[in-house]
């Protein structure tokens, strides 16, 4: 065996220029961010008329916004005059429309040019023609996905699909009615690494006994390396000893009714590509979604949401946080650990995945493959 060849219990990862070169990360926005359903916000974030949170899809900046006829919009974040860009809050919150701050052209919450400084000596100004540009919307377990492609591929196969997979019973993910459960906390990251990084990382649990004691504590199962996403429709079970999906095993809050006898006490995972990060328990759901803004720059969103009772009653949710936050916090310094690294010689031609791993090239294969069409 030469040093270049691998004994047959490990595979190649993706060479480490994969994680650094902004030519690879451009190609990355185009390729994949850009032309695949990407989950934007949270549609309670936009519950009134006017309500607007901006996003960065791929290249672009996307104004996500709720119209008078309460459905959801998304446009370019761009004024059609000479360009610029039309909000440059992350969220907020207009009363009618929204008004650019360079010349005050005037935009309907439906994305119409609805007045402009002189228009009436302009009357040959097709008012929709001269609109915010429309991005494609889709509403699912209480998120707005958005997709900047001419033509989206299909929500139903790419995203609910996709998840719904993982679970093995396609209405396994609905037990969690998670369209109308309410946010009782979102917390934001801002992480050093590639967003390929932080995939890799959520798909495996080889990491698990390592760095994660206390969620080791409540899914024993983790300690022995395999995550829950190496098998479809495994959910790992919690310990006997833990009362709930808290950071010290003490009892959580209300189940959500839906969730079935074989879900109850299991904790799922599932990766919807190719930003979100969905864990399901029977008492809340935590959603994960990344804004990958450089090669080495990802900033994630995570919501903890449970049943809107729960949330309304002020009870104190913070042990049921605490945990997944510790664990985003322990993954995420894992991730900015490797990153740097990721530039050396020494990852040239990559690392290895071992057994338990292996999982993760089908991964890597997909991105070729995405790069590659
Ligand atoms: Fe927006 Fe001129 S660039 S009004
Ligand atoms: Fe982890």
């Amino acid at each position: 065996m030469t040093s270049t060849e691998l004994p047959a219990s490990l595979i190649r990862t993706l060479p480490g220029s994969a994680y650094t070169d902004p030519q690879v990360f451009a190609l990355e926005q185009e390729k994949i961010f850009e032309q695949m359903w990407f989950c934007a916000a949270r549609a309670s974030d936009l519950a009134a008329p006017g309500n607007f949170r901006t996003v960065q899809v791929g290249r672009e900046s996307v104004l996500v916004t709720r119209s008078r006829d309460h459905s959801v919009r998304a446009f370019l974040n761009i004024c059609r005059h000479r360009g610029a860009r039309l909000c440059t809050e992350e969220s907020g919150e207009v009363k009618r429309a929204f008004q650019c701050p360079y010349h005050a052209w005037t935009y309907g919450l439906d994305g119409k040019l609805v007045a402009a400084p002189n228009l009436t000596s302009m009357p040959d100004v097709d008012r929709t023609a001269y609109g915010l540009i429309p991005v494609h919307v889709r509403e699912w377990l209480g998120y707005v996905w958005v997709c900047l492609a001419a033509d989206p591929p299909s929500f139903e196969e790419d995203v609910i699909g996709a998840a719904t997979e993982r679970l093995g019973d396609p209405r396994a993910i609905e037990h969690y009615q998670a369209d109308e459960l309410a946010v009782g906390r979102t917390l934001h990251y801002e992480v050093r690494a590639n967003w390929k990084l932080i995939v890799e990382n959520f798909m495996e649990c080889y990491h698990c006994a390592t760095i994660h004691p206390e969620l080791t504590e409540v899914l024993p199962e983790f300690a022995d390396g395999y995550a829950a996403q190496y098998y479809v429709g495994h959910g790992a079970e919690f310990a006997a000893e833990a009362e709930g999906f808290t950071v010290d095993g003490s009892p959580g809050v209300e189940r959500i009714p839906g969730v079935s006898q074989d879900q109850d006490r299991r904790y799922y995972a599932i990766t919807v590509k190719p930003q979100v990060f969905i864990n399901l328990v029977p008492d809340h759901v935590i959603v994960l979604r990344m804004y990958p803004l450089a090669a080495d720059h990802t900033v994630l969103e995570c919501d903890w949401l449970f049943l809107k009772e729960v949330v309304d009653s002020g009870k104190d949710l913070s042990r049921s946080v605490e945990l997944f936050h510790r664990v985003n916090m322990q993954d995420f310094d894992a991730c900015e650990r490797c990153q740097p690294a990721m530039d050396s010689r020494a990852y040239a031609a990559g690392g290895v995945l071992v057994p338990s791993e292996h999982h993760i090239r089908a991964f890597h294969d997909w991105v070729e493959g995405r790069l590659r069409g």
